[in-house]
């Protein structure tokens, strides 16, 4: 009787100890040390926010052709395939990080994709067509207080400290001036330009930070006056790049490097990586067959001179487009955007890279997953 009773207590409150030791934190789901991935910014890293948000079609790719290659399907990315973040995921053995507005997406262990097409660090950029730096912010808070919430304060301030945090943000603002309404930059010079577009993207850096965020990786932008869609615009100019959009791009290249080695030396345990895209790029546009390319100017899918009329797809204002047979030979795949061809070669030197050739640095993203 005795034995049986002591039994019985013995068995409940090993049931007991069991149901209630560690309820609510997810240890046995959640790897340890896990590294979560966060993506913010634009078209470049895109993974299909636009499909779930009202726009317009110009800033979105949820039809074919987009997608072809890889995925076989329309995901809403701006490439035939994979993009940068996907290819930098891959080498963090993480799966592809889905985009926040994903329906029934709740499991951010991995991360989130915060980018929106179109996007730029000023409220003004495409405003109404797409979701600007400061709300993909605050689409970022409800991640992050649901770390706290889902691990503990401590575990989830401690995976904050180990995420890492990629940009790609800026090409927006320097372009859409010159494809909606030039005389916007009339109100400014170059340089007070370009001082708000990094002015906005170092407060959302410092308010990441303030909330615990350490690791960051940002790429440059491209010599954005020689993009087919860019080269187009002055009908008058036979296809020559446009300066004035470089010049914007050139000197926020400038500035980006500037600001991200200031914050390194204010900012206690700030680490990041900067890629240069812009050079990486003008590489490839330059001398395609160096690197595994046949075209590097004109854009496989599109239509007019170099492909710059942003028409792939045929959804938007121009419906006929042309669509190369091989997307690997192009650098580029539509007016605006690169192949996954490319996007693989960039991820592989983000990735593994070293500050000489390969343009990234300080870190390179797999220190920069790697350290804590
Ligand atoms: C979507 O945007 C269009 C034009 O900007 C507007 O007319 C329409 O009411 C919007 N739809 C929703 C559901 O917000
Ligand atoms: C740009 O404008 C700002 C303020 O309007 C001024 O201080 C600055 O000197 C100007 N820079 C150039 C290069 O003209
Ligand atoms: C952010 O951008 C706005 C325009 O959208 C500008 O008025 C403001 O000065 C910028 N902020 C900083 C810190 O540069
Ligand atoms: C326009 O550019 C093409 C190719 O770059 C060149 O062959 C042609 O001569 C140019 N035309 C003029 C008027 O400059």
């Amino acid at each position: 009787m005795g034995r049986r009773l002591g039994s019985f207590i013995f068995f409940f409150l090993v049931f007991f100890i069991n149901a209630t030791c560690c309820r609510g934190k997810s240890q046995q789901q959640f790897p340890k040390k896990q590294v979560p991935f966060f993506i913010f910014g634009d078209s470049f890293l895109d993974a299909g926010n636009n499909n779930y948000i009202n726009t317009s079609t110009l800033d979105q790719a949820n039809f074919w052709p987009y997608g072809l290659t890889y995925f076989k399907f329309p995901t809403g990315r701006f490439s035939d395939g994979r993009l940068l973040s996907d290819f930098i995921a891959k080498r963090a053995k993480l799966p592809l990080i889905p985009p926040f507005l994903q329906p029934g997406f709740r499991q951010y262990y991995h991360g989130v994709n915060f980018a929106s097409s179109g996007a730029g660090a000023l409220a003004e950029t495409f405003r109404g067509f797409v979701i600007d730096l400061k709300t993909q912010l605050s689409n970022y808070y409800k991640v992050a207080s649901w770390f706290r919430h889902t691990l503990g304060n401590d575990e989830g301030e401690a995976t904050i400290s180990r995420a890492v945090h990629l940009f790609s943000i800026g090409s927006n603002d320097y372009m859409s001036p010159f494809l909606t309404n030039p005389t916007i930059l009339n109100n400014y010079n170059d340089s007070t330009y370009v001082g708000m577009v990094i002015g906005n993207l170092t407060t959302v850096i410092k308010e990441i930070y303030r909330g615990g965020g350490r690791k960051f990786a940002f790429i440059n932008v491209p010599e954005l006056g020689c993009v087919p869609g860019m080269r187009i615009i002055k009908s008058d100019n036979n296809g020559s790049c446009l300066e004035d959009a470089t010049r914007l791009a050139t000197l926020h290249n400038k500035a980006l490097s500037k600001v991200l080695f200031e914050l390194e030396k204010r900012l206690e345990g700030f680490k990041y990586s900067l890629f240069d895209f812009n050079s990486n790029l003008r590489q490839r546009m330059q001398h395609p067959s160096k690197y595994g390319f046949k075209e590097g100017e004109t854009a496989c899918c599109g239509s007019g001179q170099y492909r710059g009329v942003f028409s792939c797809g045929g959804k938007r204002r121009v419906k006929e487009f042309q669509l190369c047979k091989n997307p690997k030979e192009y650098v580029f795949w539509d007016s605006y955007h690169l192949t996954e061809r490319t996007y693989r070669q960039f991820a592989d030197q983000m990735w593994g890279g070293t500050s000489n050739p390969d343009d990234v640095g300080p870190y390179n993203m797999k220190n920069l997953f790697q350290i804590h």
